[in-house]
């Protein structure tokens, strides 16, 4: 096992009804701004129950954090919290909107353009405090310090993490999420799967316990995903769907194990340039992923193959094979479709998407930093 440090300081609130405990995870008199998207947390009442819990704080609100957060839209949000002398932040819906929020938090105190933090590594000296309050399990935002960004002038879709940007508190309630439309269930599964792949597929460190909890949250979400959909009333999936995709991305399972990110990496620029869903780019670019580097990963595609899905029989290539393609297919059988072809995407989108790659930076990915342009070729081409 690798060394590591382990930190993880966000407080989680988990299960019906707890909303209402809100108030007391908040300073008192703080000056609060409520963050979120398009309107789902209005229509759905979450929004009034969170402003019902708050009674006493002053409140403002900002709404339209779009999926896919923009620097833009983010920008107003940091001139109206600079301007009303803002000191606590709520977001209140999926990753998008607590990943905006995060980037809200580290910018408005923030000297210089705030983008500076995604495009230059600039330093986040301070932060905003804040929490959540999710209604999509997916990202494992409410318990991590990462964010994604995207600024629409420049197509640039970047991630930054800071230890600043842990939640004070998340709030999970299971009943938030029976509103969701069959979509988000479905990409709340399959990039919760692929943020475990990306900690777990990589090469063996003897980490005997991270492997077991990768493997143990991968079943859950193979047994609870095609549930949450066939059975979307029933508490107990939702609930289990939501722990494992906080889990999935909470330092916990990658604690001193290699990790990868490639497939995020190319799945970032897909967003960027064609605007699939996040977990749309991921069930595309991962299968295609793991058939390029097979060798290397050879070791743990054995043990995924046969602890994940039972494959014992047969060469160990052929055990390979079969583990890529039940990994497909498990996508597949949650309606987000593993072609770029099935979202209109051929192979003459490819040298823009490289092209993208290389202005990132994003040119030696992977566990073993060998991940070049013309790997991810091969993977973008295997993927159409
Ligand atoms: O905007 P509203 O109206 O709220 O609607 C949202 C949005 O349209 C809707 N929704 C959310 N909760 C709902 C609901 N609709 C009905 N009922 C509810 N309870 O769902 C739509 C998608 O929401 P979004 O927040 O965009 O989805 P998700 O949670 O999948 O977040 C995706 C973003 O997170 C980033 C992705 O890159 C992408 O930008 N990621 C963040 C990570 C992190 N911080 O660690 C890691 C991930 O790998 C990921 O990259
Ligand atoms: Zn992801």
């Amino acid at each position: 096992m690798q060394n590591f440090t382990f930190h993880n300081p966000t407080r989680i609130l988990f299960g019906k009804g707890r909303i209402a405990d809100i108030a007391r995870e908040i300073p008192a008199g703080a000056r609060v701004l409520i963050t979120y998207g398009g309107g789902s947390v209005v229509s759905t009442g979450t929004l009034d129950e969170v402003t019902a819990a708050l009674q006493g704080f002053t409140l403002f609100e900002f709404a339209g954090i779009e999926p896919n957060p923009t620097y833009e839209t983010l920008m107003q949000a940091v001139d109206l919290a600079r301007r009303e002398k803002i000191d606590f932040l709520l977001a209140v819906g999926g990753g998008s909107v607590i990943d905006g929020t995060k980037f809200i938090a580290a910018a408005i105190p923030f000297v210089g353009d705030p983008w500076d933090i995604l495009a230059r590594r600039a330093r986040v000296k301070s932060a905003i405090a804040f929490g959540s309050v999710l209604t999509l399990p997916a990202t494992g935002s409410e318990m991590n310090s990462g964010a994604v960004v995207t600024r629409r002038a420049g197509n640039d879709k970047l991630a930054f993490l800071n230890p600043l940007l842990f939640p004070r508190f998340s709030v999970l309630d299971p009943s938030k999420t029976f509103t969701l439309p069959p979509r988000q269930v479905a990409n709340g599964v399959v990039d919760a799967f692929v943020h475990i792949a990306e900690q777990y597929l990589t090469y063996p460190v003897d980490a005997r316990v991270q492997d077991r909890f990768a493997e143990g949250l991968l079943l859950t979400l193979i047994e609870e995903g095609p549930r949450a959909l066939h059975e979307p009333a029933d508490y107990d999936v939702r609930a289990n769907l939501m722990w494992t995709a906080t889990l999935a991305l909470n330092g916990l399972i990658g604690a001193g194990v290699p990790q990868d990110w490639a497939t995020h990496m190319l799945g970032h620029e897909l967003t960027a340039l064609h605007g699939l869903d996040h977990a749309q780019t991921l069930a595309v670019v991962l299968p295609a992923m793991l058939q390029v580097r097979r060798a290397e990963k050879r070791q743990k595609l054995l043990q995924y193959a046969e602890r994940v899905w039972g494959l014992r029989a047969g060469d160990d290539d052929m055990r390979i094979d079969q583990a890529i393609a039940h990994t497909r297919s498990f996508f597949e059988s949650l309606q987000v479709p593993t072609r770029l072809s099935a979202y209109g995407i051929g192979v003459e989108a490819i040298p823009a998407l490289l092209a993208q790659l290389e202005r990132h930076g994003m040119v030696a990915l992977g566990e073993h930093q060998n991940v070049d342009l013309a790997q991810s070729r091969q993977v973008y081409e295997l993927a159409v």
